[in-house]
Order: structure tokens, then C-alpha cells, then sequence
């Protein structure tokens, strides 16, 4: 009888190297950049070590290391100097974003896919993802609207993917019928699909200062203990024009990256938030956990689930190590 001995092929990095089913690649990486109005000098998050808010500068050099490391694309947040109920600098064409978006598409070209997540709470003096009624909640269909208008601006300014976080029912077709309605088919929508109201988004309302000054986001992003209506999120993106889809978090919900993932037939990103990049920081920085190889195993699991693109806030850092 044959004995088995799977340790064979483990004996050597070579042999682990020649046999390994998941592998990282800088290109399906994606650097989430925050750039903020109004200040001279880059600020740490305090909550993410080693992640900034830029100025539009040191944002254009940031991004350029990006570029330079191989790595896919850059999503954009941008943080107003003045926020108000309708979050005006969204879609102003010189709001800090669409100042962003001109310099690094004039700097980058098509080095790196450029992208913009299209939200309303940067620029909300409330910090909801979009207008609220008269009574404190969330208006779905008035904020269509605005999402519209900041698709438009986003592409006009040079975005190559808009990429709507709002999670308002029809966010989709809305902005696909601005985008094209304004000479814009060719930029393709990646949707926040399934997007969960987690507690890992912590540290990025910091980083974005987005916290919403009432309430949470818990009547519009996803309850974490549903699955299923995650496929139902994605499909309802899909039929209204959606061409990648996203589940976030990442890491704790591997479980619905890959129902995702063998649901549908377009790519499939997958966003390690905040959080989990906080949690593996503040770990390694006690000596509690190895961080490289932290780093690492997170993304090949996340790739390993089914993500064909991941975004990641090391992303430059381990395109280099790659
Ligand atoms: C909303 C948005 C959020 C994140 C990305 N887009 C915050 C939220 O929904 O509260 C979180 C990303 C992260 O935690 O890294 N514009």
C-alpha cells in the first residue's frame, strides 16, 4: 500500500515555492490614500503608524512610489477644509479631491489605475454617508443625487474608477446613468457591494475624520451576521451595471469573499480595512507577532477566499517585498 506523505513537497522553500496554490503579485494591489485640504505638512494617523493624510504633495510623491513599486491602483479619500449637511466639496471641481485627481492623472497617466471611493461622509459636517430627513436618518433616493453629481465630478477630474461606499439601495444604476449621461461610459464602477457596519472601520474614522456625530452606520451597511445578503447585494449591483464588486472587511468575513466569489463571473475585491491593519501594527510594534509574516499570511488568505484584487494599506510595502 501506498503511504502518504504530503511532507514531501514541504521539505524546501523551493519545493514550498514550485507547489504554492495562492501567490501575491503587486498588480492586483490597491493603496487606499487619504489627502487632506488645507495642510502643509503630511500628518501620521494615529491609530495607523506609517499611514498619512497628504498634502497634495506629498500625496503626488506617495502615489508615485506606489507606481514605482509595481503596485495596481490607488483609491482616493479626500478630506474637506469645510463640511456641511450636503457634503458641497464632494462634488466641487476644486475640491481637495478633484485637485488630487488632476495632478496625479497628469503625473501618473495610466502607470497605475486611479481610483476614488464616492461617499458622502468626508464631507458631511454630520458623517453620514449621505443627506439626512429632518428626522436624523439617512435619505436614500435624495442622495442618489448627490452620488450622481460626485460620479461626474470624480470622472471629469480624471478618476478611472469610481468606487461608491455609501451602500444606499440603487447607488449603482444612479451613478451609471450620470457617468454615462455625461459622455463617461468608458469608467467602470467597482462597487461596495457588501459592505459590512463593522467595528474595524475604526481607525480609518481618524484617518478620514468621518466619525458620524450621531447614531452609527448600522441602517445602511450590512448587520455581520448575514451572509446571504451579501449574494443578494451583489447580484442587485450587477443587474444595475456594477463591473467589479468588493466585500469589506476582508479578513473576518473570508467566508463571504468566497460565496462571492463563486457567485459571480466579475472580479471580486476585497478591502483590508483599518482595523485589521491597526490590529497587526499594534501587535508587531510589542513584539507580540511577527509583522512581515503577519502581513503576509493576512493577503494570501484574503486571495486564497477568492479576492482577485485586495486593498490593502501596505500595499506598497509588500509590492516591494515581492
Ligand atoms: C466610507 C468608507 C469607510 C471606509 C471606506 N469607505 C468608512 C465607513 O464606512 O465608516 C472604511 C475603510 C477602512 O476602515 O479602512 N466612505
Amino acid at each position: 500500500m501506498m503511504i502518504e506523505r504530503p511532507r514531501r513537497l514541504r521539505r524546501s522553500a523551493a519545493l514550498r515555492r514550485l507547489v504554492a496554490e495562492t501567490r501575491l503579485n503587486p498588480a492586483e494591489l490597491v493603496l487606499p490614500m487619504f489627502v487632506k485640504e488645507g495642510i502643509d505638512t503630511p500628518a501620521e494617523v494615529s491609530s495607523m503608524p506609517g499611514v498619512y493624510q497628504h498634502t497634495l504633495d506629498s500625496l503626488r510623491k506617495a502615489a508615485h512610489e506606489a507606481a514605482e513599486a509595481g503596485v495596481g491602483g490607488l483609491v482616493l479619500f479626500g478630506i474637506p477644509a469645510e463640511k456641511d449637511e450636503r457634503g458641497s466639496a464632494a462634488d466641487d471641481p476644486n475640491g481637495i479631491m478633484q485637485r488630487a485627481l488632476r495632478d496625479l492623472s497628469s503625473d501618473l497617466g495610466d502607470a497605475i489605475v486611479l481610483m476614488t471611493d464616492l461617499c458622502l461622509d468626508e464631507y458631511t459636517s454630520h458623517g453620514h454617508c449621505g443627506l439626512l430627513t429632518p428626522s436624523g436618518e439617512v435619505d436614500n433616493d435624495p442622495t442618489l443625487e448627490r452620488y450622481a453629481s460626485i460620479a461626474v465630478a470624480q470622472a471629469e477630474a480624471g478618476s478611472q474608477v469610481v468606487a461608491p461606499s455609501g451602500m444606499m439601495d440603487g447607488q449603482v444604476r444612479a451613478i451609471r446613468a450620470a457617468l454615462d449621461g455625461a459622455g463617461h461610459q468608458d469608467v467602470p464602477i467597482m462597487a461596495y457591494s457588501a459592505k459590512y457596519a463593522s467595528a474595524f472601520y475604526g481607525p480609518f474614522r481618524d484617518a478620514a475624520e468621518c466619525a458620524p456625530q450621531f447614531g452609527d452606520r448600522a441602517a445602511y451597511q450590512q448587520d455581520p451576521a448575514n451572509a446571504r445578503e451579501s449574494l443578494r447585494e451583489v447580484r442587485l449591483d450587477l443587474e444595475e451595471g456594477a463591473d467589479l464588486v468588493m466585500v469589506k472587511p476582508a479578513g473576518a468575513y473570508l467566508d463571504v469573499l468566497r460565496q462571492v466569489k463563486d457567485l459571480v463571473d466579475v472580479p471580486v475585491a476585497a478591502y483590508q480595512v483599518s482595523g485589521e491593519y491597526a490590529m497587526i501594527e499594534a501587535a508587531a510594534a510589542r513584539g507580540w507577532i511577527d509583522r512581515e509574516r503577519a502581513i503576509h499570511e493576512s493577503l494570501v488568505s484574503i486571495k486564497r477566499a477568492g479576492a482577485d484584487l485586495v486593498l490593502t494599506y501596505w500595499a506598497t510595502e509588500v509590492a516591494r517585498s515581492l
